[in-house]
């Protein structure tokens, strides 16, 4: 085991417990960066992946909880974040919510949930790390999803709160210049949702896309640290990792 060097930059990846938080997190620290996980509710697996990256090298990851709908836990993830190691260079907002809202279904409940994680915590968190990401010509990457653009059929407000953070990513990335870079990725289908889909609807979606298959977590994970690591003249950017989906 070797010790994390005091002067490695550090990201804060939100909702990063497991699936593409985790692999982008285990990929931006294998380049050097400490990590700050944040979880709501899957502190086991937060725990379990801060164990693991410390083992590779100590000091290099840290856990962070937070309830994204709430914006006293904004603040206070936002704190605790520049605390941690006394800066931050890199946020990703990763952490989304979910599910269809059919017409005549959908609650405002609904409407807050996933706007608030999708879009409005996002916004908040970027606006509360602003000074300290200036400070270190730091960079955001927002998880967005071709769907921000192209509805996807019995999920009208998932698709409006990504097509939320997809301007909040070209807007920011005009008000933070020159001192902060603003990306977003829109991957395709990566992951089936952990909630579960069916058979049919699967086999579906593979039909659309040109490269007949899934992506990979990697394909993610290796273009977030594009962004951030080897992009300095790439800002209020959506790179659409899909597999030609989207075409
Ligand atoms: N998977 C795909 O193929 C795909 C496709 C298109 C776009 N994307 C986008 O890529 C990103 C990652 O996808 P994913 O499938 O890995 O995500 P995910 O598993 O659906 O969600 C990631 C985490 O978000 C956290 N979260 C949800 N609501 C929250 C809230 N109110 N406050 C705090 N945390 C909250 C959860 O943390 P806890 O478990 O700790 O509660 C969850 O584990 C998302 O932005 C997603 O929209 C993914």
């Amino acid at each position: 085991m070797t010790n994390s060097h005091t002067d490695s930059k550090v990201v804060l990846i939100t909702g990063a417990a497991q699936r593409l938080g985790a692999h982008t997190a285990r990929a931006l620290h294998k380049r050097g960066w400490r990590v700050l996980v944040h979880y709501r509710q899957s502190r086991e697996k937060a725990d379990e992946l801060a164990a693991e990256l410390n083992a590779q090298r100590s000091a290099s990851c840290a856990v962070l909880q937070a309830d994204l709908a709430r914006d006293e836990d904004i603040a206070a993830l936002a704190t605790a974040a520049q605390a941690q190691w006394l800066r931050v260079d890199a946020l990703v907002n990763n952490a989304s919510s979910f599910y269809p809202t059919p017409v005549g279904e959908a609650t405002a409940e609904n409407w807050d949930d996933l706007f608030s994680s999708n879009a409005r915590a996002p916004f908040f968190l970027a606006q509360a790390l602003a000074p300290e990401l200036a400070r270190r010509q730091g960079a955001i990457v927002n998880m967005l999803d071709i769907h921000a653009e192209r509805p996807l059929r019995e999920h009208t407000l998932y698709c409006m709160a990504k097509a939320a953070a997809l301007m909040m990513t070209q807007s920011l990335a005009r008000e933070l210049a020159p001192a902060i870079r603003v990306n977003g990725i829109a991957p395709g289908a990566i992951l089936w949702p952990s909630s579960g889909s069916n058979v049919a609807m699967q086999e579906k979606v593979l039909a659309g896309i040109p490269l007949q298959r899934l992506g990979e977590p990697a394909d993610i994970a290796n273009t977030i640290a594009f962004l951030l690591d080897d992009a300095p003249y790439i800002t209020g950017q959506i790179i659409a990792v899909d597999g030609g989906r989207s075409l």
